[in-house]
């Protein structure tokens, strides 16, 4: 897909980062178009765009500014998108949830790996079965392995594989892993 191909699914009024290529296609192509929980959601460059697919979506994180940007634009817009100030470690995945997103949020460096390992595990038991989740990660071969050995290694749930892949950035030369799997 070219760039301008992109034009149409982006919104221009303000300069926010757009979503990488990997992701726009997946989410472009998926269906579904359900209920979308973007933890960590920053100022919003997924949230607003899966808004503009017309996925609906509830964004979360402890920074204030970026939701009040979403929820603005959201408004302007017409999108079924709402903002909302909470700190992701804690937050339920309700049953309406369809596709939990994390994106750029998992550090997984050597101080906070047990954590964020609970937390993406703590999801995946939540989460519905046929739910989705979405991880986008920067490329590191360690990190690749430490996220998609918390599916395999959970083995009282199967997850189908939907995306194991790469995609670059946009605006650096910064690559992402992307590992979107399905509970069966
Ligand atoms: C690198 S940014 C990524 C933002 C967005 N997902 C994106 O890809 O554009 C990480 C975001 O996680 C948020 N965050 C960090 N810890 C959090 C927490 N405990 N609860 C909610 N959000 C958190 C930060 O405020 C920041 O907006």
């Amino acid at each position: 897909m070219k760039n301008a191909d992109y034009d149409k699914y982006y919104i221009n009024e303000i300069d926010y980062k757009r979503p990488y290529p990997g992701f726009c296609i997946f989410f472009i192509n998926y269906a579904p178009k359900g209920k979308v929980l973007d933890l960590g959601c920053g100022f919003g460059k997924d949230s607003l765009f899966l808004g503009k697919l017309g996925y609906s979506v509830r964004s979360i994180d402890i920074s204030k500014p970026g939701l009040d940007l979403i929820n603005r634009l959201g408004k302007k817009y017409d999108m079924d998108i709402d903002g909302y100030l909470a700190d992701m470690f804690d937050y339920p995945i309700i049953e309406e949830v369809d596709i939990v997103l994390l994106d750029d949020v998992l550090e997984l460096t050597h101080k906070n790996i047990v954590k964020e390992t609970l937390f993406v595990k703590r999801i995946a038991d939540e989460i519905k079965v046929n739910g989705v989740i979405a991880l986008f990660t920067k490329e590191n071969s360690g990190k690749e392995k430490t996220v998609k050995d918390i599916f395999i290694s959970n083995d009282n749930i199967n997850w189908e594989i939907l995306l194991d892949s790469y995609t670059s950035d946009y605006e650096d030369d910064k690559t992402y892993h992307m590992f979107i799997v399905r509970k069966k």
